[in-house]
């Protein structure tokens, strides 16, 4: 079992979009049982309004076919670096967040999902730059080179 947890600010807009487009990546390919999927925020805003999905993250997963269910904003948990396998930001903010919540990375768990594609690069926050598109391209293509990168694993 493989346990991906992706990581944003908010975890309404990008990490959600992460979580169910990887999802629906590894129920295509017949790997759903080896996978564990979550999202998760570094901030604890969202989580104090029980906050659910973006509705542009809606917009745009419902155009893409993508399918999804209620997600409500939680913030990472220290103990969530000993459970999980990878932890995937989004940008390197995140990665900064992340650290000064878990700690020092010392099992090499924490990347940026698109540290895995031929540009590594943050993914712009949707929440600010109103991209959806964008932001889901972005995605797909991260969540693509990094099943790739795990194609010896699974
Ligand atoms: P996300 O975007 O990190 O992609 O979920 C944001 C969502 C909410 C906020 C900021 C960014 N916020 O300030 O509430």
């Amino acid at each position: 079992m493989i346990k991906v947890l992706f990581v944003c600010l908010g975890n309404i807009c990008r990490s959600p979009m992460a979580q169910f487009v990887f999802k629906q990546m590894v129920e295509e390919r017949g790997l759903s049982d080896q996978f564990e999927i979550d999202s998760a925020a570094t901030e604890g805003y969202n989580e104090m309004c029980h906050a659910g999905i973006h509705y542009g993250t809606r917009e745009i997963l419902t155009a893409m076919h993508v399918p999804f269910e209620e997600h409500y904003s939680r913030r990472i948990r220290p103990s969530d670096y000993a459970y999980y396998d990878y932890i995937l930001a989004m940008d390197d903010s995140n990665i900064e967040d992340i650290g000064s919540i878990v700690g020092m990375d010392t099992d090499n768990k924490i990347h940026r999902l698109l540290d895995f594609a031929n540009k590594p690069r943050n993914i712009k926050d949707p929440w600010y730059t109103g991209n959806f598109d964008e932001t889901y391209w972005d995605i797909v293509e991260g969540c693509d080179a990094f099943l790739k990168h795990l194609k010896k694993e699974v």
